[in-house]
């Protein structure tokens, strides 16, 4: 008994630490592996914006286009780029190690198990709703929960650009309260930077408005469904084990009416 709670409590250990080692609060994600209108675009994203630096090795085209419920032929027509890639190949690119760490310092790891090493997919989410502008980077760009990222923004035309700035909001008084002038019934404000920002609850980000081609809802609705399909791609059985899962719980409730009679027909012979 002592063993099994020994381990219980190691086997959530690694996601609890997980989160204050980052730094920055991350966004909720909820992955839907049931809608497949939403993995269907996380995989267009994906093969469009992200592919020509980083590999999913351990996926093949056609488990993908399976589980996707896309025909192969349109699978090989609209989302390989490759015209010698064959249908039974793993979702690979052809970017050399060596000019890709000359061009961005950095190797671009594979990324098909990067939510289960990450302990869930609200890091992943989170990145990518936090490029931010800034001319210090030999690349022009920045990133709140990973901070110096070799990577450009890769999704910029869609999203746009994202400045990093102060705002002005209301102080807070010694109790913890927003502070109010009683003359006017205003608040009295204060200007916050970065992470103090983030801490009271508001964006350190601002959208430079008309910048990209999606509106800021729009592109959230992308990075779900990039993110949705990587989480996927990261354990491509657990949508089985799950409709498999409902199964056996459906057959258990079956199975438990005849059970019940059988043992109280047995009973009865006892007595
Ligand atoms: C032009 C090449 C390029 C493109 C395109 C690109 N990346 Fe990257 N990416 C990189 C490089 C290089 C790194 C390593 C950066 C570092 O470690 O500083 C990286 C790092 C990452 C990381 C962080 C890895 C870590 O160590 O935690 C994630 C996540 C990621 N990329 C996701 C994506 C996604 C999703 C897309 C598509 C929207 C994408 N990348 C498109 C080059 C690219």
């Amino acid at each position: 008994m002592r063993l099994i709670l020994v381990v219980l409590a190691l086997s959530v250990l690694p996601q609890s630490g997980f989160a204050a080692e980052v730094g920055f609060p991350l966004f909720e994600m909820t992955p839907d592996l049931e809608d497949q209108g939403s993995l269907q675009r996380g995989a267009k994203i994906y093969m469009n914006y992200c592919l020509g630096c980083h590999s999913l090795q351990y996926q093949r085209y056609k488990r993908t286009a399976e589980d996707l419920g896309v025909p192969e032929s349109l699978m090989l027509e609209h989302l390989v780029f490759d015209p010698n890639t064959k249908i039974g190949d793993p979702i690979k690119n052809t970017i050399s190690k060596d000019n890709a760490k000359a061009w961005f310092g950095a190797v671009p790891p594979d990324l098909t198990l990067y939510t289960q090493l990450k302990g869930g997919p609200e890091y992943l989410y989170t990145y990518l709703l936090t490029f931010y502008e800034d001319s210090q980077r030999p690349l022009g760009a920045n990133n709140l929960v990973y901070e110096n990222v070799g990577m450009p923004h890769a999704l910029l035309e869609l999203q746009g650009v994202q400045k990093k700035v102060c705002k002005q909001i209301p102080k807070l008084a010694a109790n913890g309260g927003e502070m109010m002038d009683p003359l006017s019934q205003n608040y009295i404000t204060e200007e916050v930077c970065g992470l103090e920002l983030i801490e009271r609850g508001y964006s350190p980000l601002e959208l430079v408005e008309n910048s990209g081609q999606l509106t800021a809802e729009g592109y959230e609705q992308v990075v779900y469904d990039l993110t949705n399909f990587l989480y996927y791609v990261g354990d491509p059985s657990r949508l089985e084990r799950e409709r498999t899962g409902v199964f056996v719980l459906i057959f258990l409730a079956f199975f438990f009416v005849p059970a019940y009679l059988l043992a109280r027909e047995y009973k009865k012979e006892f007595h």
